[in-house]
C-alpha cells in the first residue's frame, strides 16, 4: 500500500524533472517569438475596435488575445525558470529578441491607447488586462534576465523599463475613459 502510493509520485516527480531540464534558450527564445506574434494580433485586431455594438464583436476579439498573450508570457516564465542559464550565443539571441519586441510592444500599446473611448464600459476590463499583463512581463522579465550572461543582463533593464513606461502611459488613457 505505502509502496505503491509512492513509487508512481517518484516516477511522476522524475517525469516532472526531465521536462524541466527540456527548456533552455532556445524554447524561450522561440517564447519571444510567440509573444511578438500574439501582440502583433493584438495590434491588428484593436484597429477594428469602435464605440457601440458595431465594434463590440472586436472588443472581445482583443480580449482572447490579451488572456492568449497573458497565457504565452506566463508560459515564457514557466520555461525560463526551468531553463539552465543561457550562456553567451543564448543570452545574445535573446538579447536581440527583446530589443526587437519593445517596439511591437510600445505601437501595440499605443494602438491601445488610442482606443480609450471605443472600447466603452469594457474600458475597465481593459485597463485591468492591461495592469495584469504588466505585472505578468515584469515576472517574465525578471525570469529571462537572471539566466542572462552579464552583457545581456546589464542592457535587459532598461528595454524593460521603456517597455513598463508603454503599459503606464496605455493604463493611465484608460484612468478616465469608463
Ligand atoms: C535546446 O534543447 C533542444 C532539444 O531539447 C536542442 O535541439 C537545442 O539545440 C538546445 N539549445 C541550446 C542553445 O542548447
Ligand atoms: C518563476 O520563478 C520565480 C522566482 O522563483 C517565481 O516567483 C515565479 O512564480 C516563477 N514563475 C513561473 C511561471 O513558474
Ligand atoms: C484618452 O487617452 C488620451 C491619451 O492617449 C487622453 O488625452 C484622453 O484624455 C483620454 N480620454 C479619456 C476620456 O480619458
Amino acid at each position: 500500500m505505502y509502496f505503491s502510493s509512492i513509487f508512481p509520485s517518484l516516477l511522476l516527480s522524475g517525469i516532472h524533472i526531465s521536462v524541466c531540464l527540456a527548456s533552455n534558450s532556445t524554447t524561450v527564445n522561440a517564447d519571444i517569438k510567440s509573444i511578438s506574434t500574439l501582440v502583433t494580433s493584438l495590434q491588428d485586431d484593436v484597429q477594428y475596435v469602435t464605440a457601440g455594438i458595431p465594434g463590440l464583436a472586436w472588443a472581445l476579439q482583443v480580449q482572447q488575445d490579451a488572456i492568449a498573450l497573458d497565457g504565452m508570457i506566463n508560459q515564457g516564465a514557466k520555461d525560463a525558470n526551468a531553463s539552465a542559464a543561457f550562456g553567451g550565443g543564448g543570452s545574445l539571441d535573446i538579447g536581440l529578441s527583446l530589443i526587437g519586441l519593445q517596439p511591437t510592444i510600445t505601437r501595440t500599446l499605443q494602438a491601445v491607447a488610442a482606443k480609450n473611448t471605443s472600447f466603452g464600459e469594457l474600458g475597465i476590463i481593459v485597463q485591468y488586462s492591461l495592469a495584469q499583463l504588466k505585472a505578468d512581463t515584469d515576472a517574465f522579465a525578471s525570469s529571462v534576465v537572471a539566466k542572462l550572461d552579464s552583457l545581456e543582463g546589464g542592457i535587459a533593464p532598461g528595454v524593460i523599463a521603456d517597455i513598463d513606461k508603454a503599459f503606464e502611459t496605455a493604463i493611465t488613457a484608460y484612468e478616465n475613459a469608463y
